[in-house]
């Protein structure tokens, strides 16, 4: 854990730094793959891709956090579901969020995991290994950066936010309005940004980096953490509608610093 966490280490849970662990150990993987040649493979699209990065550093994660927690049970992009189904802590891991990043050498790439206990995430880490930026949450004792509490933004209106999006891989297929919500928002010249990793697109709104960021039909995977970092630093994450978001439930999701959510939602949320 080197330096990066030194002196927040006393004040977390256990299950949080294995987290924490677990995210550096794969951090460390992507890091020395990053940039070489490795295989690649499409999943469910052309464009959906996956390496032998993503498997190698999911592999990493789940070993270390059955070999420390036994009693645990999975929810992992590559591996789908493990462990025994009466276990109550369920690890809900993306190993490599960014894959397309990272396979075409762009260093905007994350580990992405959550410790959910009955419904609830309790613990949540997004690493980036390329800038060396960890983000942990801890349920009910706030968000870091490298160990620096996080608060989102203070920004109170949507013209002066800067917001981030993405676009799931069936987008040609279903285009289910987000391309034209995109264009609605993009046309009133507010800047938007599709970094290629929803985990950090939630890590930067949490860090007050962005006022808000908005996608549709997120794997758990891919929002877990991120939801948690959001909430945690002050934030609001909810459906475009404003109805709660459920990270299981691949529905729209509007996370921001809470000051912007019911103008922008209103914008999310027309019918088109
Ligand atoms: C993807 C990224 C991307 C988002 C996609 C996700 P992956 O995850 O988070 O930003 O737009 O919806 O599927 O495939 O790189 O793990
Ligand atoms: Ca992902
Ligand atoms: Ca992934």
């Amino acid at each position: 854990m080197g330096g990066i966490l030194a002196e927040k280490k006393d004040s977390l849970s256990h299950i949080t730094l294995i987290a924490i662990e677990a995210a550096l150990l794969a951090g460390e993987i992507l890091k020395l793959g990053f940039g070489t040649h490795f295989s690649i493979s499409s999943k469910t699209g052309k464009h959906n891709l996956v390496t032998e990065y993503d498997h190698k550093a999911e592999k990493a994660i789940l070993d270390f956090i059955k070999s420390n927690v036994p009693s645990s049970k999975f929810l992992a992009e590559e591996s789908g579901c493990s462990g025994k189904e009466e276990e109550t802590l369920l690890w809900v891991v993306d190993p490599l969020d960014g894959t397309v990043n990272f396979a075409h050498q762009i260093p905007v790439f994350s580990v992405s995991i959550a410790a959910e206990r009955k419904g609830e995430v309790v613990s949540a880490v997004v690493f980036q290994p390329i800038t060396h930026e960890l983000f942990v949450a801890e349920k009910g004792k706030g968000a870091f950066l490298n160990g620096q509490k996080l608060k989102v933004s203070d920004v109170k209106k949507l013209d002066e936010s800067i917001l981030s999006t993405g676009f799931p891989y069936d987008l040609a297929k279903n285009p289910n309005h987000c391309i034209d919500h995109f264009v609605d928002i993009l046309k009133l010249g507010i800047p938007i940004r599709r970094l290629g990793s929803a985990a950090i697109d939630l890590a930067y709104t949490a860090a007050g980096r962005f006022e808000g960021f908005f996608e549709v039909k997120l794997g758990p995977w891919d929002c877990a953490a991120g939801k948690l970092l959001v909430e945690e630093a002050g934030g609001k994450v909810t459906q475009w509608s404003g109805k709660p978001f459920d990270i299981h439930s691949k529905e729209t999701i509007f996370a921001s610093n809470g000051q912007i959510h019911a103008e922008t939602s209103a914008i999310l949320n027309r019918k088109i």
